[in-house]
């Protein structure tokens, strides 16, 4: 009762109703009657995650969050904060979780127990595009969500459901509906050449996976040194998302911004890596939208579908041919079997005769593997969490271990344990969701991505061959050094009117070295001459993630990327007098 007395109780329009602790346990302990008024002061949302949203109105102080972030992703963006009823669970000096490090896997929200920490729900915004009739939308499903979605619908964790997921995404209005699994097949292509070539040449090893842009924005903030070492091949999300944009609907004779691309996934993080200023051309993102696996199921019970009654019907062509090696990227040691499975065959020309490597399924914290290739020992390591993955990195640092190649996903079990996965605490829930992926494996017509012959043609007709420049343009990205310095944006000028504009300017590393500094003080100049000084906030702050459009700055809520000193005078006038004005 008491901790329903400090809880906000709109059970009926919360995400978590029907899957919260506290509204079971409520039920189960009889509680029909709360004694208590409502908390009278209400706080803030969190909002400014792309994957999370924080409700502390919500928050029962169980601290399972804090121990997901810090104990088993090693990263502490959460922590208890204030004393007695003004205690509370928050990142550091009450920031904002997009201020911190937070590297939106959504591990806090797969724990938490109520609706204090949810996926950020996107569906209006899927709604609103298939009821567009001026767009054509397109929709991929990643591997994972395949042997999860059931879950939702009552069926048992683990049952192959693609062709159902299929039905559904048709019935609901999507107009082309494709498999993410083909653009995975691809990624073992480019990441295995890209191995391959390193390990001849003896550089940039081990060679780290890049599929998980919770790992990918942990080094970035946290590993420089490692930067190089990640595969530079975009996941196979953001290659679905280019090749159609940059190809298919030239083929099709639309242009990018006639097609939104939509993606189902069990992640999270796939929603802030989507909108990276580095995955859009013109303005226009490869991937418009990402739902999670619970908010497609959410959308199949608004239209009122009876999921374990639809027929089952397959993917559309092109994006919807694909191998068993494709399906394997929803588990622990998919990528790394993978790249095994194709390794082998591109450096001897010899198709290999084990297709199943053991050694790197299951759940343990750190997988290895030995295999030999042309007669060299290639040793390979395979780590779930960001937590394991940092202690392996420690070791390697410290000269204690050494491989060719690490996969590293965010985690725990893999993308089947995603934060976007119908909620289940439960290991043996993800144990069995491992096995329907190695199931789905195992009945595909094709095992190997290179026997893909829909990849094949792709590389013929728009990508040339692996690793081509053609094929870097569309498949590969570069990473940026985001390490922030700890603490509070520097404030240069503040204003108390209440129709400010506000300027924060980056001076994080890339920022700084492309004259972000000199930008500020070309912004206190121009704000002297217009006589605005006491109508614009403007302050310094640490990276915008935009490094590499970088140097970027942010006017009110907009992110302004490529913001060179030589055009801060211009910037000025166009982007914030004339705000002034407006206002
Ligand atoms: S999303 Fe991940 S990194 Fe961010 S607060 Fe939650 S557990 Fe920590
Ligand atoms: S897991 Fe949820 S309820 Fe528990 S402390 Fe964290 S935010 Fe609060
Ligand atoms: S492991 Fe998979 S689900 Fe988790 S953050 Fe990485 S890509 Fe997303
Ligand atoms: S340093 Fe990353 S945007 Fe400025």
């Amino acid at each position: 009762e008491l901790l329903l007395a400090n809880h906000e109780r709109e059970c009926t329009t919360c995400d978590r109703n029907g899957s919260c602790k506290l509204q079971e346990l409520a039920n189960r302990f009889g509680v029909k009657k709360i004694r208590f008024g409502e908390r009278d002061i209400k706080l803030p949302l969190d909002q400014s995650s792309p994957s999370i949203v924080r409700d502390p109105n919500k928050c029962i102080l169980c601290g399972d969050c804090v121990r997901m972030c810090s104990e088993v992703q090693g990263i502490g963006a959460l922590d208890f904060t204030g004393r007695g009823s003004k205690a509370t669970v928050a990142p550091a000096f009450n920031k904002q979780l997009s201020e911190v490090e937070c590297v939106n896997c959504g591990q806090c929200s797969a724990v938490c127990p109520t609706g204090a920490l949810v996926v950020k729900d996107e569906t209006d915004k899927a709604w609103a595009a298939i009821n567009n009739p001026e767009k054509m939308v397109v929709v991929q499903v990643a591997p994972a969500v395949r042997v999860a979605l059931g879950e939702e619908f009552g069926l048992p964790a683990g049952e192959i459901v693609t062709g159902k997921v299929v039905s559904a995404l048709k019935r609901l209005g999507f107009d082309k509906v494709f498999d993410t699994c083909i653009t995975a097949d691809l990624t073992v292509i480019e990441e295995t050449n890209e191995f391959i070539s390193r390990l001849q040449q003896g550089e940039k090893l081990p060679q780290f996976t890049s599929c998980c842009p919770a790992w990918v924005k942990f080094a970035e903030h946290n590993e420089a040194e490692f930067l190089k070492n990640l595969s530079s091949c975009r996941s196979p999300q953001q290659m679905f998302g280019s090749l159609i944009k940059k190809h298919w609907a030239a083929d099709l004779g639309k242009k990018p911004e006639d097609i939104i691309v939509v993606s189902i996934m069990p992640c999270t993080a796939k929603k802030f890596e989507a909108s990276l200023p580095h995955f859009s051309t013109d303005g226009v993102q490869d991937v418009d939208l990402v739902l999670t696996t619970q908010e497609l199921a959410r959308m199949i019970r608004e239209a009122g579908l009876v999921f374990e009654q639809l027929d089952i019907e397959s993917f559309d062509t092109p994006f919807g041919f694909t191998s068993g090696t494709g399906v394997l990227f929803g588990a622990t040691g998919g990528v790394a079997e993978a790249v095994l499975r194709a390794a082998h065959e591109f450096v001897t020309g010899e198709p290999i005769d084990q297709i199943n490597f053991e050694e790197v399924r299951g759940f343990k914290h750190l997988k290895e593997a030995k295999v030999e290739i042309a007669g060299q020992e290639i040793k390979v390591a395979v780590v779930h969490g960001l937590g394991n993955a940092k202690a392996l990195l420690n070791k390697i640092k410290e000269g204690k271990a050494d491989y060719h190649i690490i996969e590293v996903m965010a985690c725990p079990g893999g993308c089947i344990g995603g934060a976007g996965q119908p909620i289940s605490p439960s290991m043996e829930t993800k144990k069995k969701r491992a096995k329907g992926i190695y199931n789905a494996d195992k009945l595909s017509q094709l095992r190997k991505s290179q026997d893909n012959p829909v990849v094949t043609k792709f590389y013929d007709q728009w990508l040339e061959k692996p690793n081509s420049e053609q094929a870097h343009e569309a498949l590969h990205t570069a990473y940026a050094n985001r390490g922030r310095i700890i603490g509070e944006d520097i404030q240069l000028l503040t204003s108390k009117q209440p129709d400010k504009v506000d300027i924060a300017v980056c001076v994080g590393t890339c920022c700084y070295l492309k004259g972000s500094y000199d930008t500020l003080k070309k912004f206190m100049t121009q704000a002297d001459e217009a006589k605005v000084r006491e109508k614009i906030n403007l302050h310094a702050t640490f990276c915008l993630e935009g490094c590499e459009q970088s140097p970027s700055i942010k006017v009110n809520n907009e992110i302004i990327n490529g913001v060179t000193p030589d055009q801060a005078e211009t910037v000025f006038k166009e982007k914030i007098l004339t705000k002034l004005k407006e206002d």
